[in-house]
């Protein structure tokens, strides 16, 4: 039986430790981040309205439509409310098949700064997740012997620290619906954990298969270890 035991009991450290792998570094714990993890839906809603209210006035999301929203949680009387309050650029109501309103801000606005898309950006920057979290939070003075170009603020997480993006949050942006206070360290986990599902958006379905993949790869070996023990044993 002990050799029965030993295989699961490596499965079982394996699995600890793959959960222990999970983000302890930021001051919120990120949810979809580890090998098992998922998207907390009422966090990335919470940060769709810190996009659409504050972000998406300078910069577009082109990978993602209104109806992609159903996805978040948002039962589809409320995401055909969200695309119909948006205004394309003809005046019409947007639709669910309309991609995000793009802003149509143009670089001039920013001393040659263009604002980037967003749709990918958390998977086009190095640990994405905590550099956008780090970004948004990393407005500060800057330090005497910094002498900041026109145009630039000073930002901790940017690299070079003179970014041209104005601080976007300072806490209080928005109101949200569940009556978590919308502090600045909040508003920014949940645009950052929005951001990570705007270039992941199947994580969640993507985790469940591994971890159905290796539950039954387990049973498979136990299956196998009896199979071998019972045919061995009056052989041997
Ligand atoms: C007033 C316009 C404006 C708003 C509002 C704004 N941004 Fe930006 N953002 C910019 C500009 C301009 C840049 C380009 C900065 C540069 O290249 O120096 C930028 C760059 C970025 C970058 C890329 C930084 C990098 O590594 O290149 C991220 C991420 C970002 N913004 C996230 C956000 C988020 C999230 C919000 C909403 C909470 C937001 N922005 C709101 C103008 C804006």
């Amino acid at each position: 039986m002990r050799r029965i035991f030993a295989p699961i009991l490596a499965v079982g450290l394996l699995f600890g430790a793959a959960a222990q792998a999970e983000d302890t570094l930021s001051p919120l714990h990120w949810q979809s981040q580890g090998s098992f993890g998922s998207y907390d839906k009422a966090a990335v809603q919470r940060g769709f309205l810190v996009y659409q209210t504050v972000c998406a006035s300078c910069h577009s999301a082109n990978a993602l439509h209104y109806r992609d929203l159903e996805a978040l949680g948002f039962t589809p009387d409320q995401v055909a409310g969200i695309a119909s309050s948006v205004k394309l650029a003809d005046g019409s109501p947007a639709t669910l098949n309309d991609v995000f309103k793009a802003p149509g801000v143009g670089a001039a606005a920013f001393g040659g700064a263009l604002p980037p898309d967003l749709s990918n950006i958390e998977t086009s920057r190095p640990h994405g997740l905590h550099y956008i979290y780090g970004l948004l939070t990393g407005y500060a003075a800057a330090p005497a012997s910094v002498t900041l170009l026109p145009g630039r603020f000073y930002n901790t997480a940017y690299p070079g620290n003179q970014i041209a993006m104005p601080q976007p949050l300072k806490g209080n942006e928005v109101t949200y619906a569940d009556g978590t206070a919308a502090t600045l360290p909040q508003e920014a986990a949940d645009v950052s954990e929005f951001l990570a599902w705007s270039a992941d958006p199947n994580l969640n379905a993507r985790h469940e298969v591994g971890l159905r993949a290796v539950l039954f790869l387990l049973f498979l070996s136990i299956i196998a270890i009896a199979t071998k023990r019972k045919i061995w044993r009056e052989t041997v």
